[in-house]
């Protein structure tokens, strides 16, 4: 696993690598830290839990990799990556392109917990990953359209 760590900043949180030096080299995004692959592979994994998880499988379609290859364009555009995602999609609207789906307390906590572990496959650091999953959960909330 590669040493990586972070710092919290008051605004935009600054992403800090360990270069084998052993430095601290400061990159403004998650994306500088990670690089590109490293959302494909998080969006693959989720989805390998999509599919076996019995709430949230009937909502996708039969064939996965559309949504692997948006979610992980998406993502990869959000944390600083290019913005690939709005070139082939448009602007993002995630609101209303969940609007189709039926999304309560049941299916957020669904989506969270696939996402936790596809996240904890990661390698980054404890205090990353807790920003990358605040993240997650506040807009996992956003996307909620049903009461319970
Ligand atoms: C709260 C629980 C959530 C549920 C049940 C849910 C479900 C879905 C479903 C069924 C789709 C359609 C699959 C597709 O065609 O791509 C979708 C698309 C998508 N979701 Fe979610 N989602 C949730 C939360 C989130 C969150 C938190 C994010 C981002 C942080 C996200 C990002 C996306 C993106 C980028 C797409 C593709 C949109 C497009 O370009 O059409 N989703 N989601």
């Amino acid at each position: 696993m590669t040493r990586q760590r972070v710092s919290l900043g008051p605004e935009r949180k600054p992403w800090v690598r360990i270069a084998p030096d052993g430095s601290e080299v400061v990159v403004d995004t998650l994306y500088d830290l990670v690089g590109s692959d490293w959302f494909d592979e998080l969006a693959k994994r989720f989805y390998d839990g999509v599919a076996a998880d019995s709430v949230l499988r009937p909502l996708y379609p039969d064939d996965l990799d559309g949504p692997t290859h948006r979610l992980s364009g998406f993502l990869r555009q959000y944390w600083g990556g290019p913005a690939d995602y709005s070139a082939e999609r448009g602007h993002p609207r995630l609101r209303m392109r969940h609007a189709p789906y039926v999304i309560g307390s049941e299916q957020r906590d669904a989506w969270l917990q696939c996402m936790a572990t596809a996240l904890a496959g990661g390698g980054l650091a404890p205090i990353a990953e807790s920003a990358v999953m605040e993240y997650f959960q506040s807009a996992a909330q956003h996307l909620v359209n049903a009461p319970d």
